[in-house]
């Protein structure tokens, strides 16, 4: 598919960090209050709202889910005002609704934009997901790989013993099997509950983080965000779609996907130049989260283009009722 080229990632992009600033606040009131609905909602209005007010011929591509499942950012829908740029939009107005219904570090809203045919549309099923930070070979790590064959062909590239590699994984039951043969090598595990466009972002900044690796499966909406995000910070990512049953092949196929057993690389998942930016909702380890205090609101945001390959963190601070 040829890519139109009219799509200004650099004018768009600070207007990319308003949306992702003005999702986080709306959800802010809702950080602690055990409601994630609430909180979803209240983000995912506020993220709309700021995207209907960007000069763009948006279409989701990536969103809340299908048109009959979400009344709002559903995939599919138009934003922007139609004037502008045609471009592609995933989005997840809160990737973490339960870490901020319960206060838990590292709750983000995340969207990227790239030009027309950009990104995978990837349907509401999961994703088996291997991510590593930049610097390394190509492939030095695969998703045909055994667990231990990624820890010990890691700590080989990075010149260090398998006990100094750190992995992030979702807890979940199944990934039992995968901790296990993990610990067996005697790498660490860095468990998270939610979050894992969070968690492969941390792979890209592992200095600071501590984290070398991410595998395991969840959403594969938010595989493809993912996937923008390293796009921008550099790292390699691997996705591959997982079906449990034939609802699910129908949503492939319904997103025009054929090849059911592909193993997606991240430059076929995200095909052309983006921009990608996040904001924190509750603090975590690659942004903070919001800070309110009287009169004010303050928040983190970063704000990326992978043509340049630029990461900007954004503070904006505001005077809030
Ligand atoms: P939500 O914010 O939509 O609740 O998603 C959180 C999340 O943890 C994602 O980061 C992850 O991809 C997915 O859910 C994992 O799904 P599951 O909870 O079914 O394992």
């Amino acid at each position: 598919m040829s890519i139109p080229t009219d799509f200004n990632d650099r004018m768009l992009s600070l207007g990319l960090a308003r949306v992702a600033e003005q999702a986080a606040i709306a959800s802010a009131k809702l950080i602690g209050h055990g409601d994630e609905k609430a909180a979803d909602q209240a983000a995912v209005n506020a993220m709309r709202d700021q995207l209907n007010k960007l000069d763009i011929k948006g279409v989701v591509v990536i969103g809340e889910g299908e048109r009959d499942e979400a009344p709002m950012l559903y995939i599919g829908e138009e934003v922007g005002t139609g004037e502008g740029p045609g471009v592609d939009i995933a989005l997840d107005p809160l990737e973490g609704t339960t870490l901020t219904a319960k206060d838990m570090p590292n709750a983000l809203t995340v969207i990227a934009m790239g030009p027309r045919g950009s990104m995978l549309h990837a349907p509401d099923v999961y994703m088996d997901k291997l991510a590593i930070g930049p610097g390394f070979d190509e492939d030095v790590v695969t998703l045909d790989m055994t667990p231990t064959q990624r820890v010990e062909a890691l700590a080989a590239a990075k010149g260090c013993k398998t006990t100094d590699i750190t992995c992030c994984v979702l807890e979940r039951p199944r990934h039992e099997e995968m901790i296990a043969e993990i610990r067996a090598t005697g790498a660490a595990i860095r468990l998270i509950t939610d979050g894992d466009v969070a968690g492969v972002m941390h792979c890209a900044e592992a200095h600071l983080t501590g984290i070398d690796m991410y595998m395991g499966s969840g959403g594969a909406p938010e595989g493809v965000l993912a996937a923008a995000a390293l796009k921008c910070m550099g790292g390699q990512m691997y996705g591959k779609l997982m079906f449990r049953n034939d609802d699910e092949r129908g949503r492939a196929a319904k997103a025009g996907i054929t090849d059911l057993d592909k193993i997606y690389k991240r430059d076929e998942m995200v095909t052309a130049d983006v921009i990608f930016a996040a904001t924190g909702v509750t603090n975590g380890s690659i942004l903070s989260g919001i800070k309110r205090e009287p009169g004010w609101i303050t928040t983190e945001t970063i704000l990326m283009r992978s043509k340049t390959g630029s990461v900007r963190r954004v503070i904006y601070r505001n005077p809030f009722e």
